[in-house]
């Protein structure tokens, strides 16, 4: 077997949708399975597409746009190591429901609809891995809808970013209450938000004041963290 191989059904074996295949299953699945790269900036595929194909994230990060005729976007998910996606135009066999950019250079392995068709056949407990993961997908989404529909826009910024605070702290391994550079633009966060860049921008100023954060170009600094959570209702 090649180094190559094995290192896919290693990457197979820690993706939770294949976590209960066997050593022989996993390479199973490995051989049906094309190693694809993307750089950052590519689009793997539009929405509104026709195609089967799913992907597994093997390095880098990825996300699901959709885009509004005059040209706002929403970010729907975002894609990291073990995740899969384009599983559900594999599924239903409808058109792809969002395009998915590369957002820094991505290894993928990706697998025909016909051969993972055969392969959720074959073991319904890939079936079911898959259900509960489009399940949570789903859990996000209402999370999402509910927090849109029930938070002010200040709320949502402030929990964005206290997000953001809380990603870039677990990176990084530290979790005192230093200040934390986050590098997002003003666009980036509001759509994150689900706000206007106009509404987020405000939002912004007014933290800016409060000596809770400062502003650059492209990046802001988060002095204290724990005062975004008044914000947060
Ligand atoms: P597919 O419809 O084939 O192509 C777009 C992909 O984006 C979709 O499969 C999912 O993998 C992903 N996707 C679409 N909507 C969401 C969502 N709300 N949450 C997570 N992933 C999504």
């Amino acid at each position: 077997m090649s180094a190559r191989s094995e290192d896919t059904i290693a990457l197979l074996g820690g993706v939770p949708v294949f976590s209960t295949l066997a050593p022989e299953e996993l390479a199973q699945v490995a051989e049906m399975a094309v190693p694809r790269r993307f750089e950052a900036g590519e689009v793997v595929f539009k929405e509104g597409d026709e195609g089967t194909t799913c992907y597994i994230m093997r390095s880098g990060k990825a996300r699901a746009v959709r885009e509004h005729p005059d040209g706002r976007s929403i970010t729907l998910a975002h894609f990291s190591y073990g995740d899969i996606f384009g599983e559900m135009a594999m599924l239903d066999g409808e058109r792809r429901s969002a395009t998915v950019e590369i957002t820094e250079g991505t290894e993928t392995i990706a697998i025909l609809g016909a051969d993972m068709h055969r392969l959720l056949r074959a073991h319904p407990d890939i079936s079911l891995k898959l259900i509960a993961a489009l399940g949570q997908r789903l859990r996000d989404t209402n999370e999402r809808l509910a927090r849109q529909s029930f938070q002010t826009v200040q709320s949502r910024v402030a929990a964005v970013l206290a997000q953001l605070v809380a990603a870039a702290r677990a990176e990084t391994g530290e979790d005192d209450d230093g200040d934390v550079l986050i590098t997002i633009t003003q666009a980036e966060l509001a759509q994150l938000a689900g706000s206007s860049r106009e509404s987020a921008s405000r939002f912004l100023a007014v933290l800016e004041r409060a000596g809770i954060i400062s502003q650059g170009r492209g990046r802001l600094t988060v002095h204290d963290a724990k005062a975004l959570g008044r914000y947060v209702f």
